[in-house]
């Protein structure tokens, strides 16, 4: 399943309010690896029509680069869902986010409205795990149609369990995991929630190297100061480049030998580490790459 991922870095995700004209064209030069253009939580309720403006004029004026790009719609139990849907046609992102995923049949609604537009063919569907519901449906959610990514959204989740907000996430782990397996089961990426002090820059470092140790692609972020911390701690740092290069070479040797195994660093190194070891290097390339394309 992992293997054959998609190598498209997802380290940094940015939220950017569909209303912020001036966040909007700042993201254009910001070292994030993706974008959510957000209509739904960041955006008030009687800003909700500006912001559908605003956001459906600027992804038709302006160049993101290689940014991927994420719509986050209102969910369709409200009014606004449908017309949130117009700026998807207009605009063609990657992606549209859907919130408060709570089964299946959400994310097939979805795709059926997608199918029945001429303009959204390739249009694929990541969902906001963050409801209780949704966690215990996410293996069915991460294996519906049009399905590529899970975001998860820990502070609705917070919110819904009543739990507290810990620097460790205990309270948080049965979600985190569980939407982690069940993406990796469906092969989709997984970003993990936000980290709200965003002034606080070590203790956003202990949760995207928390979140990466987890197995997360990358994390969400909702302020431009967040983006280098997220950037170095979901990359392949020069350690693990440089281990994954000394794997790789000493397999070879022993495979050439007609031996099945070899020892690095006094640990054992089969053919699965290296299936990790070139996925390690195929990453640290896939993020020079972009970082080339952005520059
Ligand atoms: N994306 C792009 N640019 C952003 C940004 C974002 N999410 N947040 C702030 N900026 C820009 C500002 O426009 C400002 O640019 P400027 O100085 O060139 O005008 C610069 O970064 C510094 O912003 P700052 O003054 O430090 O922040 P703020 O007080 O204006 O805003 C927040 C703070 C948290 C309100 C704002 O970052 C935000 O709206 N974040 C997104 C929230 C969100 O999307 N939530 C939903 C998901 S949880
Ligand atoms: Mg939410």
């Amino acid at each position: 399943m992992a293997a054959s991922m998609d190598t498209r870095p997802f380290r940094s995700a940015l939220y950017i309010p569909g209303s912020k004209e001036r966040a909007l064209e700042k993201a254009r030069g910001l070292a994030t690896d993706a974008i959510i253009f957000d209509l739904e939580d960041a955006v008030a309720v009687d800003e909700k029509a500006n912001a559908r403006e605003t956001l459906a004029s600027a992804l038709a004026s302006m160049d993101f680069g290689p940014r991927a790009k994420l719509v986050r719609l209102n969910g369709f139990d409200t009014d606004w869902a449908e017309r949130d849907l117009e700026v998807i046609s207009l605009a063609k992102p990657e992606a549209v986010l859907l919130p408060k995923v709570n089964s299946a049949a959400d994310i097939e609604a979805l795709a059926a409205k997608l199918d029945a537009r001429a303009d959204t063919a390739d249009t694929r569907i990541w969902a906001m795990m963050e409801t209780p519901e949704g966690i215990l449906n996410a293996a069915a959610i991460a294996k519906a149609p049009r399905m590529a990514g899970f975001v998860m959204g820990t502070n609705d989740l917070a919110k819904e369990l009543g739990c507290r907000f810990r620097a460790d996430r205990l309270p948080m782990q049965y979600a985190l995991q569980t939407c982690l397996m069940a993406a990796r089961a469906a092969g989709i990426i997984a970003i993990d929630g936000v980290y709200n002090a965003f002034k606080d820059d070590e203790g956003l470092r202990g949760e995207c190297e928390q979140g990466r140790d987890l197995g997360f692609d990358g994390k969400t972020l909702i302020h431009p100061a967040q983006l280098a911390i997220a950037n170095e701690v979901f990359a392949p740092d020069a350690a693990a480049i440089d281990l994954a290069r000394r794997q790789i070479a000493a397999f070879d040797e022993a495979t050439a030998k007609g031996l099945g195994v070899a020892v690095v660093d006094g640990k054992i190194v089969e053919n699965l580490h290296i299936e990790t070891a070139r996925q390690t290097l195929a990453r640290a390339e896939a993020i020079e790459n972009l970082q080339k394309a952005m520059s």
